[in-house]
C-alpha cells in the first residue's frame, strides 16, 4: 500500500537535510538508494559515532538510524542528539524489539519506530509523520515573514508619505529608527519588541503631517503658538494609526514619543514607567539625532553634545538604561547608525 503523502508533503520532504546511521553494508546502500532520491541532502554513516560527527557538523532536519551498531549505538548516539538539539525528529530502524530498547527510545524521545526488515513505504510515513510539526512550524514562520513584509511595506508607504511632503522629517524617521533598534539590540530586548521599536520609530513623527509645512521649515525659533500647534503631531500620528491592528503598540510609541521621564512631556505628562518602554527608546534617540542633525533654525551640534544632553538629563528626562545603553554604543563609536551622524567635540573623552 502506497503511503498517503500528498505532493506538498513530498514537496517539503524534498527539501530536508536527512542523516542516515547503518551499519550493515547491504540495507544500508539499498537505503541510500531509496532515500537520496527524496530528500535535499541525505548524508550516511556507519555508526553512531559518526554519525554523531556529522550531526555535530551539519544542520539536519531528520535523523534515521539503526539501533545495534558497533563503537556508538543508535539510541547513544540519540541521546546525544537530543541533548543539543531536542526538535530534531528521530526515527529508529531495528530488528531488536526487546522492551528495554523501547522504554529508553520513549525516555529519549524518540519520534518514530520503523522495523526491519524495512518496509520503504512504511519508512516514508514514518518520515512523513514525525517531520510534521517541523513542516508545520516552518509554513508559520514563512507566514509570520509574509506577514512582517506587509507591516513594513505598510509602515514604509506611511513614512513616504512624509518623505513627499518634508524630505527632513523622513531622514530623521530613519536615523531615529536604526539608533532605536541599536540601542534595543544594546538593551538585550527580544526580538519582536525590537522589531515593533525599529517600526514605530520609522513613523514616530507621522502626525507632522498635519502641521503646517512652513511651520516645520521655518528658519527661526517659532513662536509659543506655532510650537504649541506643532506640540500636537504625537495625538495626529496616533489619530491616523487609531484602528491599524499592529501586533505592536506603534499607535502608542508615536503618541508617547515626547513623554519624559519626570512627567514634564507631552501630551499627557506621563512619569516613568507609565511611559512605554519603546516610547522611551524613541525619545532618546530622537533627541540624540536631532541634536546631531541640523534644523532650519539652527546648525547641527553634534553626536557628542548629544550625548551629554541625554547623560545629564538621565533620570530626570530619560530613562537611565536606554541613556547607558546609548552611551555605550557612542563610547565604542562603532559602525553603525550613531557612527554616521556628525560629531563635533568628544565630552566624554575628556574624562568628565
Ligand atoms: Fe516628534
Amino acid at each position: 500500500m502506497k503511503p498517503s503523502i500528498t505532493a506538498n508533503e513530498q514537496d517539503f520532504l524534498s527539501t530536508l537535510k536527512v542523516l542516515y546511521v547503518e551499519d550493515e553494508q547491504e540495507v544500508r546502500e539499498a537505503m541510500t538508494h531509496f532515500l537520496s532520491r527524496r530528500f535535499a541532502r541525505l548524508d550516511v554513516a556507519a555508526n553512531g559515532q559518526e554519525g554523531l560527527a556529522l550531526f555535530n557538523s551539519h544542520p539536519y532536519d531528520l535523523v534515521i538510524t539503526d539501533i545495534k551498531m558497533p563503537v556508538m549505538d543508535g539510541l547513544e548516539m540519540a541521546a546525544n542528539i537530543k541533548t543539543r538539539s531536542l526538535d530534531t525528529p528521530i526515527i529508529v530502524v531495528t530488528a531488536y524489539n526487546e522492551t528495554d530498547y523501547f522504554l529508553r527510545a520513549i525516555e529519549l524521545g524518540i519520534d518514530r519506530y520503523v522495523k526491519k526488515p524495512l518496509d520503504p513505504n512504511e519508512l516514508v510515513e514514518a518520515i512523513q509523520k514525525s517531520t510534521q510539526s517541523h513542516r508545520h512550524r516552518k509554513e508559520l514562520e514563512d507566514a509570520n515573514k509574509n506577514l512582517l513584509n506587509v507591516y513594513q511595506t505598510a509602515i514604509g508607504a506611511l513614512a513616504r508619505a512624509i518623505e513627499i511632503r518634508d524630505p527632513y522629517t523622513n531622514g530623521h524617521q530613519k536615523r531615529v529608527s536604526q539608533i532605536a533598534e541599536a540601542i534595543a539590540l544594546e538593551m538585550g530586548l527580544p526580538a519582536s519588541q525590537i522589531t515593533g521599536i525599529r517600526l514605530g520609530a520609522m513613523i514616530h513623527d507621522i502626525g507632522k503631517i498635519s502641521v503646517p509645512i512652513d511651520y516645520l521649515t521655518m528658519p527661526r525659533k517659532l513662536t509659543n503658538l506655532e510650537y504649541a500647534l506643532v506640540k500636537t503631531h504625537p495625538q495626529s500620528g496616533a489619530d491616523i494609526l487609531v484602528g491599524v491592528e499592529f501586533p505592536w503598540p506603534i499607535a502608542e510609541m508615536v503618541l508617547q514619543h515626547h513623554e519624559r521621564m519626570d512627567g514634564s512631556g507631552y501630551p499627557r505628562g506621563l512619569k516613568k514607567e507609565e511611559i512605554l518602554l519603546e516610547a522611551r527608546i524613541i525619545a532618546v534617540a530622537d533627541v540624540v539625532d536631532a541634536m546631531s542633525s541640523s534644523r532650519p533654525y539652527r546648525a547641527a551640534l553634534g553626536i557628542y553634545m548629544a550625548a551629554v544632553e541625554i547623560r545629564e538629563n538621565s533620570g530626570t528626562l530619560y530613562d537611565p538604561s536606554v541613556v547607558e545603553c546609548c552611551l555605550k554604543l557612542i563610547e565604542r563609536g562603532e559602525s553603525g547608525p550613531l557612527a554616521c551622524l556628525p560629531c563635533f567635540q568628544h565630552p566624554l573623552a575628556e574624562g568628565d
